[in-house]
């Protein structure tokens, strides 16, 4: 069967958090498209792109990657300024957002982005968790209904791209109820270019991967919880005895904001009360103990 071409000549990334960064990274370095990378927050934006470099000189270092390469992938990717915000993508073929997991927040960028992006452009979601659908309908604009011309051609191109960070191999590719057939295949050619393996999920709660690693990050801290085990027998139980490459409370600290946003998706989503998120993952949000990205979750990290 012959690759259908993914037509994306730039592409724009909303976020430059660990997410946003890595997709940015695949997108520059794989797929050698030009990236335009925005966060609301300048801070994080700096912090962003000096994670890239580092990104970069390790590949270099490994030899995994030339320095000429690295140094192509680094001039692909220009920052939006605060004051452009959303409007400095205008010209992007796909824009793939990676902004925190927040229905009402991603709803008001979906909005914004449908008004300021050519109509032909792809808009994707990396969220973990939330309704592709709703995210969808958030793009029909007032004075236009899901079944007019204008609503269905501005549902009918988002999609979900789940994207896992620079290194697991995979990208979880979800339809919203809206999403056309062409726009599921160009997004799916550009996981495929960012050099990513795709599978499909449907537009559920957690879609796959969540649905399964969230309740069992949740299960391994209502363990810590309950005083069954230590934080670092129960990840050794799991990387030992399953030969896990991590255990659940160091996955955990990847984002534990994010990992309660998710189990907070999927218990109000289903209703059922396996998902329940554990006390102890909400008071350590509480407290801002969010893992690695503030330097204390179940871990401490350097700064
Ligand atoms: N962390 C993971 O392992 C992982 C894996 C797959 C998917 N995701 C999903 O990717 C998304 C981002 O997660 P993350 O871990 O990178 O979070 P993060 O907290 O590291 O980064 C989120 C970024 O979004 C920015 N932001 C918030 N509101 C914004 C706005 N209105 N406009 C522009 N930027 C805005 C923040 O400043 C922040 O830099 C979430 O939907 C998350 O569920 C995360």
């Amino acid at each position: 069967m012959a690759a259908i071409a993914h037509g994306i000549r730039t592409v724009g990334v909303v976020g430059s958090g660990q997410m946003g960064l890595g997709i940015a990274y695949v997108a520059a370095l794989r797929a050698r498209v030009p990236v335009l990378l925005y966060d609301r927050s300048e801070v994080q934006l700096k912090k962003g792109l000096a994670f890239m470099d580092k990104l970069l000189d390790k590949d270099v270092a490994k030899g995994k990657i030339s320095s000429e390469d690295a140094k192509a992938a680094r001039d692909r990717v220009s920052v939006i300024s605060s004051e452009q915000g959303l409007s400095g993508m205008r010209d992007t073929d796909m824009v793939i957002e990676a902004a925190s997991e927040n229905l009402s927040l991603k709803e008001a960028i979906f909005k914004e982005l449908s008004q300021k992006v050519s109509p032909d452009a792809i808009l994707a979601t990396n969220t973990s968790s939330i309704s592709i659908t709703k995210i969808a309908a958030s793009t029909i604009q007032e004075g236009q209904t899901a079944s007019s011309a204008e609503g269905s051609k501005s549902a009918l191109r988002v999609v979900g791209l789940h994207f896992f960070n620079p290194v697991p191999k995979l990208v979880e590719l979800i339809s919203a109820l809206q999403t056309s057939q062409d726009t599921l295949d160009r997004a799916r050619a550009f996981a495929v270019a960012c050099g990513k393996e795709v599978t499909t999920s449907q537009d559920v709660p957690g879609f796959v991967s969540n649905a399964l690693l969230m309740p069992f990050i949740n299960e391994a801290i209502m363990c810590l919880e309950k005083g069954v085990a230590t934080r670092d027998d129960i990840d050794k139980t799991l990387k030992l005895g399953m030969n896990h490459p991590m255990g659940p409370l160091q996955l955990g600290d990847i984002g534990l904001d994010t990992c309660l946003a998710i189990q907070q998706t999927l218990y109000t989503g289903t209703g059922d009360s396996k998902y329940r998120p554990s006390v102890l993952l909400e008071r350590m949000v509480d407290a801002q103990w969010l893992g690695k990205k503030s330097g204390k979750g179940f871990y401490d990290y350097d700064a």
